[in-house]
């Protein structure tokens, strides 16, 4: 059932939190907790949305389990950005299979990006009769109610949403860290480009209320957060469609007042929204990281233009100088894009050509890959998949060498760097210095979460090794 919602969803949260206690009573009347496993696919938006239902399950009287065979509720919050990310579902949902026929009582849950397709929708109701409930993207808030209809009705339960109603406010949430913390700004896209599904999966932009966004970063504060991620597709068009008077430059600059954030980052910005004033901002506010990842997928004008990305080569290399002239120190990373349909060896060239200009401090590379319902579906001239591997091969022989370069030139400088966890050696920590650099040292788990010196000893293409001071 698809259901285009319409009316604004006013006291919801109270309404769930009544399924969530319901369920809570169900569940303490089990010989143990039952356990859930959330495995979240895909980008920093779904893996905060996971912090929500991680949140919801546990308030719900279930804990957390580290092995999905274990699990008593298995849910995927699914990604389908790629092919390659909606196959790993489809694989990993025949495995569980095989997992609830040895634990009849499992229930498996899937929502997130890939099921706003219709399509996936139908595979499911008729390969994957397993799955028990089913959302989307919009109503996450949900999961409580959708529980409780599965429990009361046993039989499967989908509920996709063609459009959101309200954003729901204040949904318990579980961060993965205690010192650092998503947070959205806005949700959806309105750039369609012609590549891209998260338009028709994510829906129209909107922004949520500089007051609402504030008032959760004081109390990300006030319990132990020291950085702050802002989550949007495309966060530089923040502020359109509010009644308030707000840009994205502006929410920065009231975020950067708020006492005990030390840090500030932002995800995902386009280059055609980049303003002066957002520069200004960035370069004004302490507290704002020098980094901005701001991808620009092709150097080809003709293939940008396919691409509809609204941008020039030379103006996107314009930007970055004016951010660099702003800003000596800040590194930039991107999204790169190569088999496009048409794209030509000489297009490659262009889009190596701008990161030999650009000087990417990092760069997330990605074969096209063709998505039902996207423009570029239906253009022809299909890459090969021999020809975009051989330019995918090229461009990462040109990205690979500056980014191991503008790490070498670190080596010898010291870095405020926060400490996020143990490094897959025992003896080491890791953590990221303000411009997002991945630096691993010796330190003792206690460090996790504080902002420490390191001086950097040596570099590797990917990270820094570094030693305490
Ligand atoms: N094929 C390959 N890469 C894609 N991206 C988005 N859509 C596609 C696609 N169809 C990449 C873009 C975007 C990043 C999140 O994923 O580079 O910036
Ligand atoms: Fe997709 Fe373009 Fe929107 Fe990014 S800006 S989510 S690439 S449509």
């Amino acid at each position: 059932m698809r259901t285009p919602v319409t009316a604004p969803s006013q006291g919801e949260l109270e309404r769930q939190n009544g399924f969530m206690e319901k369920i809570a009573e169900i569940n303490r009347k089990k010989d143990r907790k039952p356990r859930f496993f959330i495995n979240t696919f895909g980008c920093q938006m779904n893996a905060h949305d996971s912090e929500k239902l991680d949140g919801m399950l546990r308030k719900m009287g279930y804990e957390p389990c580290a092995d999905e065979k274990e699990a008593d509720f298995v849910l995927y919050n699914t990604c389908c950005v790629r092919e390659n990310a909606e196959n790993k579902v489809y694989g990993n949902l025949g495995f569980l299979k095989h997992a609830k026929k040895e634990n009849p009582d499992m229930k498996i849950a899937l929502c997130g990006c890939m099921m706003q397709q219709p399509t996936v929708i139908e595979t499911i109701r008729k390969k994957y009769r397993h799955v028990d409930i089913v959302f989307g993207t919009f109503n996450i808030y949900k999961l409580p109610e959708l529980i409780m209809t599965n429990i009361e009705s046993s039989s499967p339960v989908f509920d996709i949403w063609d459009n959101y109603a309200d954003i729901v406010e204040d949904l318990p949430t579980v961060r993965k860290f205690k010192y650092k913390a998503s947070v959205n700004i806005m949700f959806g896209c309105n750039n369609f480009c012609s590549y891209c599904i998260v338009p028709y999966v994510r829906g129209r932009e909107r922004s949520r209320r500089p007051g609402d966004i504030l008032s959760e970063i004081r109390a990300l504060a006030a319990d132990g957060v020291k950085e702050v991620m802002l989550l949007g597709q495309n966060v530089n068009s923040y502020g359109r469609g509010l009644d308030e008077d707000i840009d994205f430059a502006g929410l920065l600059r009231m975020v950067n007042e708020i006492d005990g954030i030390e840090r500030i980052r932002f995800m995902t910005s386009h280059p055609k929204d980049l303003s002066d004033r957002l520069i200004s901002a960035m370069a004004e506010c302490d507290k704002v990281c020098g980094h901005i990842h701001l991808p620009f997928q092709a150097g080809s004008n003709e293939i940008l233009k396919r691409m509809n990305r609204r941008y020039t080569k030379e103006q996107y290399l314009g930007l970055v100088d004016r951010i660099r002239t702003a800003m000596p120190d800040i590194a930039i990373t991107t999204d790169i894009i190569v088999g496009f349909p048409g794209e030509t060896a000489a297009d490659v060239d262009e889009t190596i050509d701008v990161v030999k200009k650009a000087r990417f401090n990092g760069a997330f590379t990605f074969i096209y890959s063709k998505r039902t319902g996207t423009p570029a579906a239906e253009m022809p001239n299909m890459v090969s998949e021999q020809d975009a591997k051989a330019n995918f091969n090229r461009l990462l022989d040109a990205v690979n060498p500056i980014v191991e370069e503008l790490n070498q030139k670190k080596v010898g400088n010291t870095y405020k760097v926060l400490v996020d966890g143990v490094s897959s050696d025992p003896a080491l920590v890791t953590g990221r210095t303000d411009d997002n650099t991945l630096v691993h040292f010796k330190g003792c788990r206690e460090l996790i979460g504080d902002i420490v010196d390191v001086k950097i000893t040596d570099s590797k293409i990917f990270y820094l090794i570094g030693e305490l001071q």
